[in-house]
């Protein structure tokens, strides 16, 4: 397990905690406000001190020469399906570990979809790729949606998605619920760190992000509320310091 622990190490920071950028949008929903020029915006989310970004395959070549060396890299393994779908569908494997390797991963990111007709085939994928995380020691952050998007901050449905991740073979979940109450219940149900995504807009997103670690997350991978706000590098940064405190 050395490998995963050596590519962990360079994820979450030595306080356990990391503060991710998910910057994989365009997969799903074609370009959007932010995320026009991925290099661009890596670079800023970068400066701000981002401790990992979330990629697609096809922008690592572009935009390597903004994270090598400075922040980890998680790749996106899944997807296969836009909204131009309006069909539920879950998502299927876009990438090999092996390949996401050879791209210089230190993570790989997989979504498996709970509470359809195709639960089975999506958390079989899950699976399957930890199996091949751990063949590589390449840890997998499971990224556990409820298929019924009403339900993503259904605290139960995001509870049983992070004790899921665990029980399949994930290293790290990532889950929405930031901001809930009993977010604390999401933390207890699995022994994995957990990372909490951003929503659409957050009017105060480091205020999100510190109710999630005094919750029990270890962090946060937030997204759209990073990339379109006015000035990213500033919700980065206001990140690094309510997970990583003040100093961080
Ligand atoms: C892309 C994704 C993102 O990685 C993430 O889950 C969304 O993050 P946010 O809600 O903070 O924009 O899944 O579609």
């Amino acid at each position: 397990m050395i490998g995963k622990a050596t590519r962990l190490a360079r994820l979450f920071r030595a306080d356990g905690r990391a503060v991710v950028i998910a910057l994989d949008h365009g997969q799903f929903k074609g370009s959007m406000p932010g995320l026009e020029t991925i290099p661009e915006i890596v670079r800023c989310v970068v400066d701000g001190g981002a401790d990992g970004v979330i990629l697609n395959p096809g922008a690592l070549e572009a935009a390597a020469p903004a994270y090598a060396g400075r922040c980890a890299l998680i790749v996106r393994v899944t997807g296969a399906r836009t909204d131009a779908n309006p069909e539920f569908d879950y998502h299927r494997q876009i990438l090999s570990v092996e390949q996401a390797v050879s791209l210089g991963a230190d993570a790989v990111i997989a979504m498996g979809f709970l509470g359809s007709a195709s639960e089975a085939p999506s958390l079989a994928l899950v699976a399957e790729i930890a199996g091949s995380c751990r063949r590589w020691g390449v840890p997998l952050v499971a990224e556990m949606l409820i298929a019924d998007p009403s339900k993503f901050n259904d605290v139960a449905s995001i509870a049983l998605g992070a004790r899921v991740a665990y029980e399949l073979g994930a290293d790290v979940v990532k889950v929405y619920g930031a901001g809930e109450a009993s977010f604390a219940d999401i933390p207890k149900s699995s022994p994995l760190p957990v990372l909490v995504a951003g929503g659409a807009k957050s009017a105060d997103p480091a205020e999100m992000a510190r109710q999630a670690v005094e919750r029990g997350a270890a962090g946060v991978a937030f997204g759209r509320t990073v990339f379109g706000a006015p000035n990213p590098m500033n919700v980065v940064k206001s990140l690094v310091s309510a997970v990583h405190g003040k100093g961080g």
